[in-house]
């Protein structure tokens, strides 16, 4: 659901009231001035920011960086610069033309690219980084396709969160450049290990998952009864859990979990299954 622009309107007047947003004179000497085409104003990250965004999302070679509203196309330009390759969508025809002059600039318009599009009609099912500098209903609106991307994408967002969905890691920093407080939230995609799992062969281990979006509460048994269990973690499609001292790893691909299992006699590989 796209949020209203009346809604949005009145957070970013909010926002750059309070100096929360505020505008960033380096790279482009835009300054906003409160109007602006699309959902969201344009403000610039700062160039330091968007380094610790990348570093933050251990963006290089092999990755595939899309960020939503591109600006003048910044983190898209920096990633290519370090590897990456990807696209920035952004409404405003003036940005996009500023990102592919930068793009030039910087020696990477082969790896970078820039159009004219509304974000919300922007496939970035190919991303195995997203970005975003939006608002916070913008992001919320975004939810429901961001957990939709693959397991293990990482998602970036300037300033703002994702409500609910409590970020892997979170940083604050003070630009160098504009002196203004920013933070930056990283998101691992999680895959769906919600529900009943029966392990292949062994012990007759059964488990159950209940998750909300990467944390995961877990409970199993063996053919003896109830085990201890402890660290149950998921970080995208791999998950890990110790059960009565024996250290359970896989991955989830569907509705079938690969992994190794290491204690007892050593490690041994271990499978389970999905069961409605
Ligand atoms: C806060 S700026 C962020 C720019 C850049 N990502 C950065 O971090 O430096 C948000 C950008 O989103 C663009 N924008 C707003 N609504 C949009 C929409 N519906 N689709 C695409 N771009 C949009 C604006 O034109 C603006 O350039």
């Amino acid at each position: 659901m796209r949020p209203t622009i009346t809604a949005l309107t009145r957070v970013a007047a909010i926002l750059f009231a309070s100096g929360i947003v505020a505008p960033a004179p380096a790279f482009s000497q835009e300054q906003t001035d409160g109007t602006f085409i699309g959902d969201v104003p344009y403000v610039a990250t700062p160039q330091d920011v968007v380094d610790s965004m990348l570093d933050l999302a251990k963006v290089g070679p092999g990755d595939y960086v899309i960020d939503l509203g591109s600006g003048d196309g910044r983190l898209v330009v920096t990633a290519a610069k370090r590897g990456a390759e990807g696209f920035g969508v952004d409404l405003d025809p003036k940005r996009i033309a500023e990102s592919i002059e930068n793009a030039k600039k910087a020696g990477v318009s082969d790896r970078a690219q820039f159009f004219q599009r509304d974000l919300f009609e922007t496939d970035f099912a190919r991303a195995t980084v997203l970005t975003m500098y939006l608002l916070p209903d913008i992001n919320l609106a975004l939810r429901p396709k961001v957990l939709g991307l693959k397991p293990g994408t990482r998602v970036v967002s300037h300033d703002f969160d994702m409500g609910d969905w409590v970020p892997d890691e979170r940083l604050r920093m003070r630009s160098a450049v504009t002196h203004y407080e920013s933070n930056a939230y990283l998101w691992i995609v999680p895959a769906n290990a919600a529900g009943r799992w029966q392990a292949e062969g062994g012990d007759a281990l059964r488990f159950e998952i209940a998750q909300t979006f990467q944390q995961i509460k877990l409970q199993a048994r063996n053919a003896q009864g109830p085990l201890d269990i402890s660290e149950a973690r998921l970080g995208g499609d791999k998950i890990s859990f110790t059960a009565d001292g024996r250290a359970y790893e896989g991955r989830i691909d569907g509705d079938v979990l690969k992994g190794v299992m290491r204690g007892g006699s050593g490690d041994a590989p271990w499978s389970a299954r999905r069961v409605p």
